[in-house]
C-alpha cells in the first residue's frame, strides 16, 4: 500500500523546497543550494543544506536526510501519511482517497476532537451559576478579564468523578478514546472503573503550534498539593516538546520571545499587552522547546523567577540558548516573585521598563560575579578580572567582547591592554581543550558507537560498501537496470538494512517506475531515510556506470564466496562428528 506516484510526483512538483525550509528555519543561498543551522541537533556553524534541485536536504553534522516529506516528518513529529497531507494541505492538494493506511493520524484527529470537546465542557462549566468560585477565582484572585479568560480557553473540571466522562460519552467518544486522550484515568484498584482526570481545578488548554487543542494543566484553587496537575504524554502531546501560548505568541509579529516559568505568567503577561510571551509546559526548559522556540525568534527574553529554584532554572536556559545561537536577555524581577505578580503589584510600564532595561547574557553574568567580590581591595580586583575574562572568553562577537573589556578597564581603572592580553590567551587555551575533547569524542565514537541503523555494517565493511555504492548507483541511473538486472540479486546482500533498501528500489525498477528517494521514503524511519539520503552524498563525486555497478557486484560476490568458505569449515566439523557419531554406534 502506498501513496500513488503520480500523486507525490505532483506534490514534490507543487511544493516549493525553499518556502517550508524557510518556513523553520533562516536560510542563506549557497551557490545552488542553501545553508542553515541545523533544527535536529545542536550547532553554531551552519551544516545543514538544502538542494532546492532535487527537493531534499542533508545535514553534514547529524545525518539527518531525506526528501520533503521526511523534513516534515521530523520537524513536526508526524508519521509518513500525516506529513504527506500537511504538504498536500500546504499546497491546496486533496489526499487520494485510498491506498494508505492513516489509523495512526485518525487516532490523533480523534484525540484533538475529545480535547476540543473536554475544552468546551470545561469552559462552560466555568460559566456556570454554581461554579461563581471558581470563574471568580481566575477574575478576582488573578485579575484576569472575561476576554482573557474566552481567548485562553479558560475553564473549570467540577469536582465529580464523571462528568466529563458521561459528556464525552453521551457526544460519541468511547472511553479508550477518552483514555488515550488522557482526558480520564484508569483506578488501579482491581475492577476498578475509569474516572475523569481532572477534579475541582480550573483548566488551561495548552494549544499546539497547529492550533490543536493537545493538553492541558489543571490548577488547585487554593495550597493544595500538587498545585498543577497536567496531561501526560498522548499520541499528540509530548510536554518536554511543546511550549505553552506559542500558538498565539508567534503571530505577535515579534521575532523576540519572553519565556516565563508558569502558565499564569504568560497569561497574565498577554492580558497586559505583552503577546509574545510563552513558558514550557509543566517541565524545566528542554532542548527540544528551546529549539522550537528558536523557530520563531532571534531572542529570548528570559523571565524567571526570583526565588532559588528560578534562578538555577535560569542559568540552564541561559546555557540551552547560548548554545543555539540565540540572543538572550535577563529580565530581574526586582520587587517581585514572578512576572505575574510585578504585573498585578505595579502593573504592565513596570514590566515594560525592566524588559527595556534588561541586561543580556554577558552583562547579566559579570553582574554576578561583581556580587561575589570586594572589588575596591586588589584581591578582590584580581578574582573579579579573572572570572571577568573566563565569562568573556566564551564570547564569540569580538565587538561584543571589546565593549565589555574597554567598559571593566574603565570602572576599575586598568589597563585595558592587560585584559585583553589575558582574554586573548584564555580564548587559545579554550580553543585547544575544545579540540582536544572533540578529537577524543569523535575517536572514541569511531571505535564504540553502534550503527543502529546498519549495525552489521561494522563487521562487513567492504560487502556494506558496495552494497551502498550499487543502492545509490541504481537511484541516480535507473537505466542501468536493464544492463544488470540479470546480475543483481537481494540475495547477493550481506547486510539486512542495505538489503531493505535494495528490494524497495528493484521492487519498482522491476515494474518499470522510476525511483528517487521520495518513492521510498514512507518504507522506512526519517533516520533511515536520512542514511539513505547519506549514501546519496557520499557517492555523488564518483564516476556514475556500469562498469562501477558490475564491480560492486564482484565485490559482493567475493565476499559472499569468503563467507562460505568460513561457513564450510565448520560443516566439516560436523561431518567429522557425523562419522563419529556413527563410529560409535558401530561399536555399539
Ligand atoms: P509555578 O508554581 O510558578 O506556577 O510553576 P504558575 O503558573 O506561576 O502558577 P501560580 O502563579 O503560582 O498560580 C511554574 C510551572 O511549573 C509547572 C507548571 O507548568 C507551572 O506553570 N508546574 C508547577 C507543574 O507542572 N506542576 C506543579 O505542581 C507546579
Ligand atoms: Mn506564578
Amino acid at each position: 500500500m502506498a501513496i500513488s506516484d503520480d500523486f507525490l510526483t505532483e506534490l514534490r512538483s507543487r511544493v516549493d523546497t525553499e518556502d517550508v525550509i524557510s518556513s523553520y528555519i533562516n536560510l542563506k543561498r549557497r551557490g545552488k543550494n542553501l545553508i542553515g543551522l541545523c533544527p535536529f541537533h545542536n550547532e553554531k556553524t551552519p551544516s545543514f543544506t538544502v538542494y532546492p534541485e532535487n527537493g531534499s536536504f542533508y545535514c553534514f553534522g547529524c545525518g539527518a536526510g531525506g526528501d520533503m516529506v521526511t523534513f516534515i516528518r521530523r520537524i513536526e513529529n508526524l508519521d509518513y501519511v500525516e506529513a504527506v497531507k500537511l504538504l498536500a494541505d500546504r499546497v491546496g492538494m486533496k489526499m487520494p482517497e485510498d491506498g494508505y493506511d492513516d489509523t495512526l493520524s485518525r487516532k490523533r484527529q480523534r484525540i484533538h476532537e475529545a480535547n476540543r470537546e473536554a475544552a468546551r465542557f470545561f469552559h462552560t462549566q466555568l460559566l456556570k451559576s454554581e461554579n461563581e468560585f471558581a470563574l471568580s477565582y481566575f477574575t478576582k484572585d488573578r485579575a484576569l478579564s472575561m476576554n482573557t479568560v474566552r481567548h485562553f480557553g479558560l475553564g473549570f473540571a467540577p469536582n465529580s468523578w464523571n462528568m466529563l466522562l458521561n459528556h464525552l460519552q453521551s457526544k460519541g467518544f468511547s472511553l479508550s478514546e477518552m483514555y488515550e486522550a488522557n482526558l480520564i484515568r484508569k483506578s488501579e484498584k482491581e475492577n476498578g472503573g475509569y474516572y475523569d482526570a481532572f477534579r475541582n481545578r480550573v483548566v488551561i488548554p495548552i494549544i499546539g503550534v497547529r492550533g490543536n487543542i493537545i493538553g492541558f494543566g489543571a490548577r488547585v484553587l487554593d495550597d493544595t498539593k500538587p498545585k498543577y496537575l497536567n496531561t501526560n504524554d498522548t499520541l499528540v502531546y509530548k510536554k518536554s516538546k511543546e511550549v505553552f501560548a506559542l500558538n498565539f505568541a508567534k503571530s505577535s509579529g515579534e521575532r523576540r520571545l519572553i519565556l516565563c516559568e508558569g502558565y499564569m505568567d504568560v497569561i497574565s503577561l498577554h492580558q497586559a499587552g505583552f503577546t509574545y510571551a510563552v513558558a514550557g509546559c509543566g517541565t524545566a526548559l528542554t532542548q527540544e522547546q528551546a529549539q522550537l522556540i528558536s523557530r520563531y525568534a532571534d531572542e529570548v527574553i528570559l523571565s524567571y523567577d526570583s526565588d532559588e529554584a528560578g534562578q538555577k532554572a535560569l542559568q540552564k536556559a541561559i546555557s540551552i540558548f547560548s548554545q543555539l545561537g540565540l540572543k538572550i536577555k535577563v529580565l530581574e524581577l526586582k520587587g517581585g516573585k514572578d512576572p505575574d505578580d510585578i504585573i498585578r503589584k505595579y502593573g504592565k510600564e513596570r514590566f515594560k521598563a525592566l524588559i527595556d532595561g534588561a541586561a543580556n547574557d554577558l552583562e547579566f553574568r559579570i553582574l554576578a560575579e561583581k556580587e561575589k567580590y570586594d572589588i575596591t581591595s586588589d584581591d578582590g580586583k584580581v578574582r573579579f578580572l579573572t572570572a571577568v575574562v573566563d565569562i568573556l572568553s566564551r564570547e564569540e562577537n569580538p565587538i561584543e567582547r571589546e565593549v565589555y573589556v574597554s567598559r571593566i578597564a574603565n570602572e576599575l581603572s586598568v589597563d585595558k591592554t592587560a585584559i585583553n592580553l589575558q582574554l586573548k590567551q584564555t580564548i587559545e587555551k579554550r580553543r585547544r581543550a575544545v579540540e582536544k575533547t572533540k578529537f577524543g569524542e569523535m575517536q572514541k565514537s569511531l571505535r564504540f558507537q553502534k550503527d543502529e541503523i546498519n549495525p552489521e555494517k561494522r563487521d562487513n565493511i567492504r560487502a556494506a560498501k558496495a552494497e551502498e555504492a550499487i543502492i545509490t548507483l541504481l537511484m541516480n541511473n535507473n537505466e542501468f537496470y536493464n544492463s544488470l538486472k540479470n546480475e543483481l540479486s537481494e540475495d547477493l546482500f550481506v547486510t539486512d538494512f542495505n538489503r531493505r533498501v535494495f528490494s524497495a528500489v528493484i521492487n519498482r525498477l522491476k515494474d518499470g517506475k522510476f525511483v528517487d528517494i521520495e518513492h521510498i521514503s514512507g518504507m522506512f524511519n526519517p533516520a533511515e531515510v536520512g542514511r539513505i539520503t547519506q549514501m546519496y552524498m557520499n557517492r555523488k563525486a564518483f564516476l556514475n556506470t556500469v562498469e562501477e555497478c558490475r564491480d560492486c557486484i564482484a565485490v559482493l560476490h567475493r565476499e559472499k564466496e569468503a563467507k562460505a568458505l568460513k561457513n564450510q569449515n565448520f560443516d566439516d566439523d560436523s561431518e567429522w562428528l557425523k562419522s563419529f557419531e556413527s563410529l560409535k554406534e558401530r561399536k555399539q
